[in-house]
């Protein structure tokens, strides 16, 4: 990193190509030209010091969309980092490090989740992120630099196979969940956890659609109906029987039948006998003995919901 004697920046906003900076190497003191911008309009107060050698890194932001040039709508440094007068002028010299620029994202960051987010939201508060204020993520104080990486040009927050490792540092059951043996394709890398959640909303459980049914519709349509009988929890919420994350039971149900249907479905009846042989069936007829022991599903084979209207009774079985 070179020593910076005398740096006169102008807001790098309104610089293009190159700020009036006069640089001297402090051992040699040889003039130097003024600073270029390396990467972002205007950066050239910052890349003065943070240039090449001292981190490459930083720079690989040229790369992403943020360093297209030619779109005038892009950061310049001191959008995020904020105009770091004193830091710029200070930084590096005598023994300490100097003050801090006034927004940073580390660890050692002294700004708040929101005044860090609100960096970016200057730009991004538009579409999905315009109840970002609301939502959990943001209550929580998690910060848009939590999920995404802005200088390396690796953002693994948005890419089919790398996000599931960001999110899981933090959400470690649904982390367990994943790899049981019925789940939806995530690990797999056939589907991310934004398919079915919008990170940046405010919606229930961040889904992507209002609620977790339209959610789920979006790719099974054909649990949506109009059903001529519908089976009421699946109307109200795919999740009382599912856990969309991962189960041990198949078809990522909670439990298995029929412990799942007598949760709802009391022991009294045809359909409470099913699990064991009743004590009595020496005195009750074959009608009832022809569910012993059954999955419910083995006769109850719509249970999403049935249009069958040859047999009223039936039908609202869901038997067919
Ligand atoms: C005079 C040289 C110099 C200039 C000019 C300079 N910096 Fe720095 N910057 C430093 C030094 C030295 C550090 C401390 C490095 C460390 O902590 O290891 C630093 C650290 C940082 C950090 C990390 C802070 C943290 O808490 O992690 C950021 C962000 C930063 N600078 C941004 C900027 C921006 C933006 C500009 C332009 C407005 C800028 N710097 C201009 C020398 C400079
Ligand atoms: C779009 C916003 C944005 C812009 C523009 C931006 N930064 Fe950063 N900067 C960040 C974020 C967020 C981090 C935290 C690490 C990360 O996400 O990559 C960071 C981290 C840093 C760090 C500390 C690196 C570390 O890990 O300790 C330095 C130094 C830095 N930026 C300098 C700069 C310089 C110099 C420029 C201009 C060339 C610049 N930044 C432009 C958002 C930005
Ligand atoms: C000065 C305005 C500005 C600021 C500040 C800003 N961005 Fe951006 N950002 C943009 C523009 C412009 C694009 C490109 C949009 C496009 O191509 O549609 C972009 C693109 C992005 C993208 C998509 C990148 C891609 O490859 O498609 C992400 C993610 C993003 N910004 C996150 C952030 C985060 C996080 C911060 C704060 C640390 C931030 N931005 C700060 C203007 C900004
Ligand atoms: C919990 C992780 C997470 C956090 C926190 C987060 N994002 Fe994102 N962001 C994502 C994911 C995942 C995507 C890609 C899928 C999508 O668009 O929902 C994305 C996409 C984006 C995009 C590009 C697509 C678009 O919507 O234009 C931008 C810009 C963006 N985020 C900005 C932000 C900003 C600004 C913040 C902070 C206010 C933020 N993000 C916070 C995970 C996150
Ligand atoms: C197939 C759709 C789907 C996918 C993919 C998905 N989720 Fe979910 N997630 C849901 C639904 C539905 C809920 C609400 C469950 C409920 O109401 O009990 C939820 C709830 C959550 C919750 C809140 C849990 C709670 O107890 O309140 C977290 C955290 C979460 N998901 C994280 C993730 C992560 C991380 C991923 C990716 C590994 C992911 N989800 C993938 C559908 C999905
Ligand atoms: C820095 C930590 C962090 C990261 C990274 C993170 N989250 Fe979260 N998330 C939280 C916290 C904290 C909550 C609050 C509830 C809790 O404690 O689980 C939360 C809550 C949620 C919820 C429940 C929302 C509700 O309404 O109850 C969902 C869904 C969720 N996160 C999805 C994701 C997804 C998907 C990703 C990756 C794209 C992700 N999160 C990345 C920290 C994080
Ligand atoms: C982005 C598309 C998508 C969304 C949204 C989605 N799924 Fe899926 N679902 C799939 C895919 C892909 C499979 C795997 C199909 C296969 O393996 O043949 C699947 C499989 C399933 C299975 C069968 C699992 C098994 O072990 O056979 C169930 C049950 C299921 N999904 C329920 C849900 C529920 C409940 C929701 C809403 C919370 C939901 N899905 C949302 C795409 C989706
Ligand atoms: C009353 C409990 C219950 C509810 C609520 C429920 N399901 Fe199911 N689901 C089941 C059962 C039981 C199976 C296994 C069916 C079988 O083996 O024939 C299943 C299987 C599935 C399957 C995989 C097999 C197939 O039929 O394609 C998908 C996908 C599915 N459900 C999606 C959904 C969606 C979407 C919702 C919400 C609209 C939902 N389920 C609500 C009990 C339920
Ligand atoms: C969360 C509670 C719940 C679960 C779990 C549940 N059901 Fe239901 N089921 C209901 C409700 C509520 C009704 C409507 C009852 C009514 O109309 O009297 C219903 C109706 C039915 C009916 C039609 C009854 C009639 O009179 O037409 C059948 C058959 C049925 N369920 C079978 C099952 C099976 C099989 C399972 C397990 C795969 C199951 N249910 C799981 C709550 C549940
Ligand atoms: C051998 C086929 C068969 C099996 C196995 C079966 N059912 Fe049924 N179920 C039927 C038929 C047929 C009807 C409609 C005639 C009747 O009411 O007896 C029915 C009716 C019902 C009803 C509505 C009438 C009532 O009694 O409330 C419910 C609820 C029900 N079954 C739940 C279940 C559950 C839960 C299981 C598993 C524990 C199960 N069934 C197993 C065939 C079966």
């Amino acid at each position: 990193m070179r020593v910076i004697v005398a740096a006169v920046g102008l807001c790098a906003g309104l610089l293009i190509g190159g700020a009036p900076a006069v640089a001297a190497d402090a051992k040699g003191g040889e003039a130097k030209p003024p600073a270029k911008d390396l990467v972002l309009r205007g950066d050239a107060k910052c890349t003065s010091c943070h240039d090449e050698a001292d981190a490459p890194e930083q720079l690989a932001i040229g790369k992403t969309k943020h360093g297209t040039r030619a779109d005038q709508r892009t950061p310049s440094c001191t959008n995020c980092h904020g105009d770091s007068v004193k830091h710029e002028k200070e930084a590096g010299r005598g023994s300490g490090k100097g003050p801090a620029p006034d927004v940073a994202f580390g660890k050692k960051s002294k700004n708040t989740a929101e005044e860090r987010n609100q960096q970016c939201l200057n730009c991004h508060q538009g579409g999905k992120r315009i109840h970002w204020q609301s939502g959990v993520h943001a209550n929580r104080d998690v910060t848009c630099a939590s999920c995404h990486k802005i200088h390396d040009g690796h953002d693994k927050v948005r890419g089919k196979d790398t996000q599931t490792e960001v999110c899981f540092t933090c959400h470690k059951e649904q982390r367990n969940q994943a790899t049981r043996p019925s789940h939806h394709p995530v690990i797999e890398g056939k589907m991310t956890c934004s398919s079915c959640h919008d990170v940046h909303s405010d919606n229930p459980k961040m889904m992507v659609r209002g609620s977790t049914n339209d959610t789920c519709y979006t790719c099974h349509m054909e649990k949506r109906g109009p059903f001529v009988h519908s089976h009421q929890p699946v109307t109200e919420d795919c999740g009382i029987c599912h856990n969309p994350h991962g189960t041990t039971a198949a078809n990522l149900l909670k439990s298995r039948p029929p412990f799942l249907c007598q949760s709802c479905h009391d022991g009294s009846g045809h359909h409470g006998q099913s699990a064991a042989l009743p004590a009595n069936r020496a005195a009750i007829g074959t009608s009832t003995l022809g569910t012993v022991a059954r999955g419910c599903l083995n006769c109850h084979t719509n249970i999403h919901g049935s249009n069958s209207t040859q047999d009223a009774t039936a039908g609202t079985r869901f038997t067919r």
